[in-house]
């Protein structure tokens, strides 16, 4: 039986790391991404835009006649990028902000999850799991700023939590989750690494490798919960 993973985002930091990772074990993986990932196969690439819900289900489609995908990790993300900066103060809150990274940071898993988790298997166990981050946690928040990414990062908490009780009534045995990976060293932290306290900045592999440790050791009750790299929950 087709034991399948697959990665969204897998050009990213993390995603492309968790893709290596998995195929380092042998597992059979496809990665979906906007760009084939450097050295990627692409017999094993599928292009994927989470905001275009045609790729989405093209790429459903293509992965339905490959087998039921047990394992879905979905890397993708936005903290900053053209017209986007995190932000110090609700003055420089823009709607163009707000809306680009809900659009990227909740919206996109959300229809990824709407068109892959489907293709599950239904009498085998399996997991949907979305990258996260702990700023996301409203009970967490200490420190203030960062408003869009902060709020489209609960507003996937959310959509997760919502995901999983639906997916529970036809998948006793699949789970759905958010993952807060630590500070890893990504394109998507680099501007903002002066401030990590010595030693507690991950590589990408490190974050993969703690990642799918997790995964690992998830059983069914895990489902609808925020683990973070390390398996402790993070308060929503
Ligand atoms: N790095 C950290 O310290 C950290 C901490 C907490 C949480 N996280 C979360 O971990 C996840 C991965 O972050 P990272 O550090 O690996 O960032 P990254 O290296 O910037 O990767 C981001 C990925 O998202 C993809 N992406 C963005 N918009 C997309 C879209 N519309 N369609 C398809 N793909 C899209 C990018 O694709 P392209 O290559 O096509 O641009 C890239 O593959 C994010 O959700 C992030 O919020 C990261």
């Amino acid at each position: 039986m087709t034991d399948m993973a697959v990665v969204v985002g897998a050009s990213g930091g993390i995603g492309r790391a968790i893709a290596d990772r998995l195929r380092e074990a042998g597992r059979p993986i496809v990665a979906l991404s906007r760009c084939c990932p450097d050295g990627w196969p692409g017999s094993d690439w599928i292009p994927v835009d989470v905001l275009d819900e045609s790729s989405l289900a093209s790429a459903a489609a293509r992965l339905a006649g490959a087998g039921a995908p047990t394992r879905i990790i979905v890397a993708t993300g936005m903290l900053h990028g053209p017209g986007v900066s995190p932000e110090k103060t609700m003055r420089t809150l823009s709607l163009e902000s707000l809306t680009t990274l809900f659009a990227v940071n909740a919206a996109g898993p959300a229809l990824v999850a709407k068109h892959l988790l489907p293709l599950t298997p239904r009498d085998r166990s399996s997991v949907f799991a979305v990258l996260s981050a702990r700023v996301g946690s409203i009970g967490d928040n200490r420190l203030g700023g960062w408003y869009a990414y902060r709020a489209s990062k609960a507003a996937l908490n959310m959509l997760i939590r919502t995901l999983a009780i639906e997916h529970r009534r036809t998948r006793p045995l699949g789970i759905c989750v958010a993952l807060h990976p630590g500070t890893v060293d990504t394109a998507l932290s680099a501007p903002f690494q002066s401030g990590v306290p010595e030693g507690t900045l991950f590589s990408p592999r490190q974050a993969a490798d703690a990642l799918l440790a997790v995964l690992d050791g998830l059983g069914p009750d895990a489902n609808g919960g925020f683990y973070a790299w390390d398996a402790t929950p993070v308060p929503w």
